[in-house]
């Protein structure tokens, strides 16, 4: 097993072993990837108040999200074509979520379908929803993830439509990979990846595949799926779906203090502030630039979480200490499922569990639930 003491060190094993496509696919952003860097760079200039002389015997991360008990205050992103980056990547996943005690959540353009989940895991997980025209496949959607026993839905309003990531464009992403000469190239010198994959049969989008009439192949898929994000979603939808669900629902990708609040008034149990990753409004601030104007915004009736940049348990510790109940993270599981599977996906959470510990320790606390503003000096991000 190669040394991994951080988030970093994944990244770089897993630039070595997935394929290029895949790889890029994952660690990119929009257009300029402005906002992609920003989400990063941005944790680095809040600064913690370091204590001494108190006791930090004793510590607790455990905490709750949208009520469901969990280990510490951080669940895995939905994130699609997760299958991609290691053969039956969604099952790995969440398998090493459920053994470090956090929600995994399950794209809708996941490859490994919300039945491969619930068949191939034992905990509850959640799922995330687009808003698709096609309305009736929406309603299936969410009726399979009743039956699944799904424990909350993501409702993503953040992806009417797609901002444009240069690379995938480069590089023809598609799943399964089309077989040109410089993807065979690219893929024979990643032997642990194929070799892994020739052992699946899930190789495309298996919530979509078979489910949607006339969507066999991955073409026809391409197609249908171009023309399947709703730009007219409203809040209005989002009420439909709250209904038909009936269960915890999360809407993701709020970065506006006023969006935030009419996010609350639909009666969401939470919500999410992202901005996909940097993947979407290229220009938009940095998630934990947003994050303190919308917890003002929002009082404490709705749960507010960020995802975006966290590489680190200091980087969650920040933004709890700036308001957010909870946190998620996106891009720190898929380089640790690329480099080293279920593993490096639990290595992964280990390492952020260790660093947050430690370093709420070292600001003097022993309970990530009392982790205020006052661990933080003043500075960018910080209100006075
Ligand atoms: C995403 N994201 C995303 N979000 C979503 O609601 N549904 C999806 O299918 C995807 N797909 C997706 C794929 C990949 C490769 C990435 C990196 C991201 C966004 C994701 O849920 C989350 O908001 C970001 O990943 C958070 O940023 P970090 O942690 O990756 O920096």
């Amino acid at each position: 097993m190669p040394i991994v003491t951080c988030v970093e060190d994944l990244r770089l094993l897993a630039r070595k072993r997935v394929p290029r496509m895949f790889y890029d696919y994952a660690d990119s952003g929009s257009w300029t990837e402005t906002t992609y860097r920003a989400n990063e760079t941005d944790f680095a200039k809040i600064k913690l108040r370091q204590r001494v002389a108190v006791n930090m015997e004793d510590r607790t991360l455990a905490s709750t999200m949208v009520g469901i008990p969990v280990a510490m205050p951080v669940a895995l992103s939905p994130t699609g074509l997760t299958g991609m980056q290691h053969a039956d990547g969604e099952i790995l996943a969440a398998r090493a979520a459920k053994k470090f005690g956090i929600p995994f959540t399950l794209s809708t353009m996941s490859i490994c379908s919300i039945e491969d989940i619930a068949t191939h895991t034992s905990a509850p997980f959640w799922f995330q929803l687009y808003m698709m025209r096609d309305r009736g496949f929406m309603e299936r959607l969410i009726e399979r993830a009743r039956a699944a026993k799904c424990s909350a839905l993501v409702l993503t309003l953040d992806l009417q439509i797609l901002g444009q990531r240069h690379k995938d464009l480069r590089n023809g992403l598609s799943a399964p990979p089309k077989l040109t000469i410089p993807n065979i190239v690219n893929i024979a010198t990643k032997p642990r990846w194929w070799t892994s994959m020739l052992r699946t049969r899930r190789h495309s989008f298996g919530n979509i595949v078979g489910h949607v009439q006339g969507v066999e192949d991955v073409s026809s898929l391409s197609s249908w799926t171009a023309t399947q994000f709703d730009p007219k979603l409203d809040w209005d939808d989002v009420k439909w779906v709250r209904k038909l669900w009936g269960g915890k629902l999360i809407l993701k990708g709020l970065m506006d203090p006023e969006d935030a609040r009419l996010a609350a008034d639909s009666g969401a149990d939470a919500l999410i502030v992202s901005n996909h990753g940097g993947r979407q409004l290229d220009g938009a601030p940095s998630s934990i630039e947003a994050l303190p104007a919308i917890v003002d915004a929002v009082g404490s009736g709705t749960e507010v979480w960020v995802d975006g940049g966290i590489r680190s348990g200091q980087d969650v510790l920040k933004a709890i200490a700036l308001g957010a109940h909870a946190t998620m993270i996106g891009r720190p599981f898929l380089y640790g499922l690329g480099a080293l599977g279920e593993e490096g996906v639990a290595r992964c959470l280990e390492i952020i569990r260790n660093e947050l510990d430690v370093t709420m320790a070292l600001c003097g606390h022993r309970d990530i639930r009392t982790v205020s503003r006052d661990i933080l000096l003043s500075g960018p991000f910080v209100p006075a």
